[in-house]
C-alpha cells in the first residue's frame, strides 16, 4: 500500500527541511491540498508553493484540487505535478477535466466527498487512475476518519472488480496508525496521512504503521 503524505499541516517555517526528512521515511508521494475558500471554507496554497517544492521532491507529487471549476486551474498545476485530482462536486465539466490531464501523460484522480454516491464515478473509472475517497468533509487537515468511508470504500472495490478496472483506490482525512489497516483491508491502495505524519515524534516509525508494516 501506497502512502501519499499531505503538506497541509506540515511546519511551513521548514517547509524544505520537512519535504528532505518525510521523503527519508519511504512515502510514496506527496500531496498538495489546494484549497480556493469558496468549494471548501479554507484558503490554503497555490502554484508558487508547487515551483518551490518541486526540485527538492524526487517522489510524485499529486496535486489535490479542491476548488470550484477544477478546469479552469489544472492548466496551472498540472507541468509540475506527477497526478492532478480535482473533485466531482466542483465542476459540471468531470470528462473536461479528465481529458486536460490525461492529454499532458498525468496521473488522472477524481475526488468524492463523504456524502457524494460512489456509483457516480462508475462510468468514468474506464479514464480514472485514482477515485480519491474523502474520509473527512474537505478543507482542514487533523479531522477525525468518518467510519462510515469504510463501507464507500468497499463499494467502489466492488465496482472496480465488476469493472476488471485498474483504478486505484485513494482514502484522505483522519488516516492513522489506529485506523489504516483497517482502511488497507476495505480495499484501499493509497492512504493520504498530514497529521498523523507531522505532528508524530518519529516519521519514519509512523509511516511504517501506515504502512501496516509493525505489528
Ligand atoms: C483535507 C485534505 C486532506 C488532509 C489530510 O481537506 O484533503 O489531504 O489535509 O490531513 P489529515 O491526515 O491531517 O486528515
Ligand atoms: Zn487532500
Amino acid at each position: 500500500m501506497k502512502i501519499a503524505a499531505s503538506i497541509l499541516n506540515c511546519n511551513f517555517l521548514k517547509l524544505a527541511e520537512e519535504l528532505k526528512k518525510v521523503q527519508a521515511c519511504g512515502i510514496d508521494a506527496i500531496h498538495l491540498d489546494v484549497m480556493d475558500g469558496h468549494f471548501v471554507p479554507n484558503l490554503s496554497f497555490g502554484v508558487p508553493i508547487l515551483k518551490a517544492i518541486r526540485p527538492i521532491v524526487k517522489v510524485p507529487i499529486y496535486t489535490h484540487l479542491m476548488v470550484f471549476y477544477p478546469e479552469k486551474m489544472i492548466n496551472s498545476f498540472i507541468e509540475d505535478s506527477d497526478g492532478v485530482i480535482f473533485h466531482y462536486e466542483a465542476t459540471k465539466k468531470h470528462n473536461e477535466c479528465i481529458r486536460m490531464i490525461k492529454e499532458q501523460g498525468k496521473f488522472t484522480g477524481m475526488a468524492l466527498n463523504p456524502k457524494t454516491p460512489i456509483d457516480i464515478v462508475d462510468k468514468y473509472l474506464k479514464y480514472l487512475d485514482e477515485v480519491l475517497i474523502m474520509s473527512v468533509q474537505p478543507g482542514f487537515g487533523g479531522q477525525k476518519f468518518i467510519s462510515q468511508s469504510l463501507d464507500r470504500i468497499r463499494r467502489l472495490k466492488e465496482l472496480i472488480n465488476q469493472r476488471n478496472s485498474k483504478t486505484l483506490i485513494g482514502v484522505d482525512g483522519g488516516i492513522s496508525p489506529e485506523n489504516a489497516c483497517m482502511v488497507k483491508d476495505a480495499g484501499a491502495d493509497i492512504l493520504v496521512a498530514g497529521t498523523a505524519i507531522f505532528h508524530s515524534t518519529n516519521y519514519k516509525q509512523t509511516v511504517k504503521k501506515l504502512k501496516c508494516l509493525t505489528l
